[in-house]
């Protein structure tokens, strides 16, 4: 099973990512994981990375570009993948196109959750992230056991710095003017599966199991 997710900020695309990939076996690609990585490392792209991160802004398309490419051509991909966070913009999607194209490994179903920008919001201003493994916690819709510890590796919880009020609003706009189009993008190629990003986390899945059970990929 080759996925996309897409979905605005706080669609909860990461968090099914972990279900679905748990479930199916399949690889996880998030550019913003990759992003947050570099940063932490403070490497070359991670430091131009930040000052789009910071604002709210996307990272330009050739910065992000060569990161990709050199991720899809890993081995694991090959066994079914879900990408999370890109394509982003209608350049990264025809980079997506030729670099798969060239792996013979085409798209199977780009998955758009839904969701209402109240919704958004409340999910996160109450994200929490584990440092040490990535695991994502809400304080009220998911609540690890012990407040601002990880359950699954006891690491630090965290609120993402693009998390405050002021760069959401903007992360909204900038999914609204440079994301969104890519919606009809996937429409016209037959890829398109719309699902409400509203539900929670087990009706989500259970939405997506049936439509994967529909389309014959699992
Ligand atoms: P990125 O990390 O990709 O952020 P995003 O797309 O804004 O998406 P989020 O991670 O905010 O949300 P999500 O949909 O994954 O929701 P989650 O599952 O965490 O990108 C960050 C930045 O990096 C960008 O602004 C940009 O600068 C840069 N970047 C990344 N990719 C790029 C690209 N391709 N090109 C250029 N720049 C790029 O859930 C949110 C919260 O809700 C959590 O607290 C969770 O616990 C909770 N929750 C999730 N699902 C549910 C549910 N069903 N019910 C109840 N609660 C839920």
């Amino acid at each position: 099973m080759r996925l996309v997710l897409l979905g605005p900020p706080g669609a909860g695309k990461g968090t099914q990512a972990a279900v679905l990939c748990e479930n199916y076996k399949l690889a996880h690609m998030s550019t913003g994981d990759l992003l947050r990585e570099a940063v932490k490392k403070n490497t070359k792209l991670g430091i131009k990375a930040k000052t789009y991160m910071d604002k709210g802004d996307l990272v330009p398309d050739e910065v992000v570009a060569g990161m990709i490419t050199e991720k899809l051509q890993q081995k694991n991909m090959t066994k079914g993948f879900i990408l999370d966070g890109f394509p982003r913009t209608k350049g990264q999607a025809e980079i997506l196109d030729t670099a798969l194209d060239s792996l013979s490994l085409p798209l199977d179903m780009v998955v758009y959750f839904e969701t209402k920008e109240q919704t958004i919001l409340k999910r996160l201003t109450g994200r929490r992230i584990c440092r040490k493994c990535s695991r994502i916690f809400h304080t009220i819709n998911i609540p690890s056991k012990q407040e601002g510890i990880c359950d699954s590796c006891g690491g630090e919880l965290y609120q993402r710095d693009d998390d405050k009020e002021h760069t959401i609003k903007k992360r909204i706009e900038v999914y609204n003017n440079q994301t969104k189009e890519l919606i009809e993008y996937y429409q016209e190629k037959g890829l398109l599966e719309k699902a409400s990003g509203d539900l929670d986390v087990k009706e989500l899945f259970a939405v997506l199991k049936d439509t994967f059970k529909k389309s014959g990929l699992a």
